[in-house]
């Protein structure tokens, strides 16, 4: 699974694709400029080295990890991370995290995205995506519902933005379809 060319609900065509370092700089442009609406991620910047952006995005498939992007006329207008957790007992896991910069949104590029994401996790083996979302944002929760994500909880006043206002975490998983049982409390007795 590498490329894939998708159209927009607005007819521009619009190419998927795992990042490479030469995309770095437009991903940082994407990335930082969603960052600074201030109310979507949990910082208000997103300034980072360029060689080590570079060095990350080149060494991701290693590392497990899946950094996608959409690219249309130009631009990074999208992106996906499915990030790898480190602890042992989490390697059936994977954290997610996504963006389309502003005038990108409500055309299907999320969807796209998403869908791409599910698909590659499902062949990975991956049973368990989780992602946190503010409160409040609609569009997200919205995409993440249609795509079977389940709300685990609440985490209470976890954002406090530049205005000092509080918002909650709303935490969210998408579990595979067929996922391996769980163990069961006790055993059998046997
Ligand atoms: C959330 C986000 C990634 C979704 O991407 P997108 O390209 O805008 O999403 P899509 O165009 O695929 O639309 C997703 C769904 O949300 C729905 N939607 C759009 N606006 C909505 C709104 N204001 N309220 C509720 N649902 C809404 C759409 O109906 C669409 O469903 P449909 O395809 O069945 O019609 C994007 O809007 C974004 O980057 N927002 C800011 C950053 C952010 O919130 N990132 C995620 C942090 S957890």
């Amino acid at each position: 699974m590498m490329l894939r060319k998708v159209v927009a609900k607005t007819g521009e065509t619009v190419y998927l694709r795992p990042a490479v370092a030469e995309d770095a700089a437009d991903f940082i442009r994407a990335v930082d400029g969603v960052a600074r609406e201030g109310a979507y991620f949990l910082r208000s910047r997103f300034e980072v080295n360029l060689e080590a952006e570079q060095t990350m995005l080149a060494s991701a498939s290693d590392r497990g990890d899946l950094i996608l992007i959409a690219r249309a006329e130009g631009e990074v207008v999208g992106w996906v991370t499915l990030l790898h957790p480190r602890a042992e007992f989490m390697q059936h896991t994977a954290d997610l995290g996504m963006g389309v910069v502003g005038p990108w949104r409500g055309r299907g590029i999320g969807s796209a995205l998403m869908q791409y994401a599910l698909e590659y996790a499902a062949e990975r083996g991956i049973e368990k995506v989780r992602l946190g979302v503010r409160s409040g944002n609609a569009r997200a929760e919205a995409l993440y519902h249609a795509f079977g994500f389940v709300e685990e909880g609440y985490r209470l006043r976890d954002v406090k933005d530049l205005e000092g206002c509080y918002h909650d975490i709303i935490e969210m998983s998408w579990f595979a379809p067929s996922p391996v049982p769980a163990a069961q409390e006790g055993g059998s007795g046997a």
